[in-house]
């Protein structure tokens, strides 16, 4: 069964640039509730870690760069088929190709800096919720 909950980042061009608020409104409007939530700005080891399933890939330098450029904010969501829902929600890894009304269509700016982080299976969304959240085990109930 899929599970209740996901795990989003706003990244630190939408954070930076004031964008959490809406982002946050248009998740609550698509039917998520914030589970938790806080900010930080991530160290290069944070975000190597975070990211360490594209380690190989070209971008990944970059990547870990743009993730530790600001603060960033990271939140667990609920809702019922939370990952799919929200793989949904917010777009194409590439805002060119998203769908009008998601997330990286209305505020990203390229595929580099695309907004918003979501996990892409329910094993990887607990990872991704307790590499954040290591304290709330009973997210995942
Ligand atoms: P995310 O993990 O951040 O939710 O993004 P995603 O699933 O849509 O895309 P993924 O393939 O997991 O890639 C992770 C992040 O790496 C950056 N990227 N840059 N320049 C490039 O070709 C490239 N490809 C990927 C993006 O920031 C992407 O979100
Ligand atoms: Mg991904």
């Amino acid at each position: 069964m899929a599970g209740k909950s996901t795990l989003t980042i706003v990244k630190p061009d939408a954070f930076g640039g004031g964008k959490a608020g809406k982002i946050i409104a248009l998740l609550e409007a698509k039917g998520f509730t914030v589970k938790a939530a806080r900010v930080l700005q991530m160290t290069r080891t944070q975000a190597g870690e975070f990211y360490a399933v594209h380690r190989e890939r070209p971008f990944y330098g970059e990547l870990v760069e743009f993730m530790t450029s600001g603060a960033c904010m990271p939140l667990v969501l609920g809702r019922e088929d939370a990952v799919q829902a929200l793989r949904d929600v917010i777009g194409a890894t590439d805002p060119a190709e998203a769908a009008a009304g998601t997330v990286r269509k209305l505020y990203a700016e390229s595929k580099g800096r695309n907004a918003i982080h979501a996990s892409d299976s329910d094993e990887n969304a607990q990872r991704e919720a307790r590499f954040f959240f290591p304290e709330t085990e009973l997210l995942f109930g």
